[in-house]
């Protein structure tokens, strides 16, 4: 049973309270003050691009969908939320403040964005306000975002390790991917284009772009090594040989993030090259555990994919030398993963600590998103892949190691595409939780 985030939302609030004191503390400042955004219009064009709210907004209460409004945290005080519901007959406005998380707030219903300023803190100087530019309000800009980086590194780096409430809420995204990944290869196996995969995600998850976490991508045969391939062919290739979907879904602003890959043939090397990666993304998985290096967790990946390079003659080098010369970079050229939550790739994936620093990249390396120790409470994706991209495979076959490549063997896999296989994973005391294999088993 997936358990309801509501009666976990208000040991959420005092965890948050509790991190916004101390990074007031690091600031000097008396109030924490965040604008939830405003709504952006295209170059001379009355268009709106969606609407996307402040993290650090609906990182306190699960609202997605209300620009104009503020909130304030001041150490001691019940948290004011100034709520815009605007009068306006063109939308649907949002409704009254309702729900398990607003008997936390001090409630303050503004009918024009330019009231939120009576209501805020009157001395704007006291105040760490994070957010975009273009929230600024008051007279002389006094109500502007100034981003304190010692308040901002505090929050980050402790936004990595998740309350009880929000693994509930990653649970609830998770189902409605899991959902929409079902009936995207019910889709594939009925022969349906990159474009009809993609309504029947759409329709399963029940939420469309506006709403998902990060555009979907649907890719048939080769487009499976373009690693964020969102084009959506309107009708389907012929021989259908294989589908890779990255696809997630969100819930009250959280964000799943989930990859399968699968074979028109289940009974071909293809198929067999996806379980052989497969079983290295999970035995990956269970070494997520505390105190492990994210770094060395993404180096382990390029030994053990090499290694199912060479098991499948693609590679005549040995695994440690593919990886040591960068070979298995052509093949498995992004990060293992990145931190995941209100935010698809999740801040401070570089964090030295709470007070800031950066942990660098290992050299060769510049795609991983996620440099630290895993810890308790992380929640994290293990997304290994192979690809056959031809602008990776031209560059090896023109490079000191074409050589140590079978290409007659690379050609056979090269109408592919790829494999990737992404799930995503609590860092526990005990066992890793995997969020998406739960939902599958469900
Ligand atoms: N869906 C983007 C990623 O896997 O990071
Ligand atoms: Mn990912
Ligand atoms: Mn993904």
């Amino acid at each position: 049973m997936t358990p309801d985030p509501a009666p976990l939302y208000a040991a959420h609030l005092a965890v948050m309270q509790q991190r916004a004191e101390t990074a007031l503390e690091r600031g000097g400042f008396d109030h924490l003050v965040i604008p939830s955004g405003t709504v952006h219009y295209q170059l001379f064009d009355d268009r709106d691009y969606p609407y996307a709210v402040n993290p650090q907004f609906k990182a306190w209460a699960p609202l997605t969908r209300n620009p104009g409004s503020w909130l304030v945290v001041t150490p001691g005080r019940r948290p004011k939320l100034v709520y815009l519901q605007p009068f306006d007959y063109w939308h649907v406005v949002p409704d009254a403040p309702s729900g398990y998380w607003a008997e936390h707030f001090e409630l303050v219903v503004i009918r024009k964005p330019e009231e939120a300023s009576r209501h805020l803190p009157a001395d704007a100087a006291r105040c760490a306000i994070l957010g975009e530019a273009q929230s600024a309000l008051g007279q002389y800009g006094a109500f502007k975002p100034n981003n304190p980086q010692p308040v901002l590194d505090h929050l980050d780096y402790h936004r990595a390790f998740k309350t009880p409430y929000e693994i509930a809420m990653l649970r609830q995204a998770t189902l409605r991917g899991v959902r929409g990944h079902r009936a995207a290869e019910r889709a594939f196996r009925a022969g349906a284009s990159e474009f009809g995969i993609h309504l029947a995600y759409c329709q399963a998850a029940g939420q469309d772009s506006a709403e998902l976490p990060y555009s979907n991508i649907v890719a048939l045969n080769a487009h499976g090594a373009v690693l964020h391939y969102t084009e959506r062919d309107r009708v389907p290739p012929r021989p259908l040989r294989s589908f890779l979907i990255d696809a997630g879904a969100s819930f009250g602003g959280y964000a799943c993030d989930i990859t399968r890959t699968h074979a028109a043939d289940t009974d071909g090397e293809f198929q067999r090259m996806i379980d052989a990666v497969d079983a290295v993304q999970q035995r990956l998985s269970a070494a997520f555990a505390p105190g492990r290096d994210y770094r060395e967790l993404h180096l382990q990946a390029h030994l053990e994919l090499s290694g199912v390079l060479h098991e499948f003659g693609i590679l005549t080098m040995s695994a440690e030398s593919a990886v040591e010369s960068g070979v298995s970079a052509k093949f498995f050229p992004h990060g293992l993963g990145h931190g995941i939550g209100l935010q698809v790739h999740d801040v401070a994936g570089f964090a030295e600590s709470e007070r800031g620093g950066t942990i660098a990249r290992p050299e060769g390396h510049p795609y991983l998103r996620l440099t630290r120790t895993l810890a308790p409470g992380m929640v994290v994706t293990n997304e290994p892949g192979l690809y056959f991209a031809e602008l990776l495979l031209d560059e090896l076959r023109q490079g000191p190691h074409a050589g140590a490549v079978d290409w007659e063997r690379v050609d056979a896999f090269r109408p592919y595409g790829g494999i990737r296989i992404e799930d995503d994973i609590v860092v526990t005391e005990r066992e890793p939780l995997n969020l998406t294999r739960e939902a599958f088993a469900d």
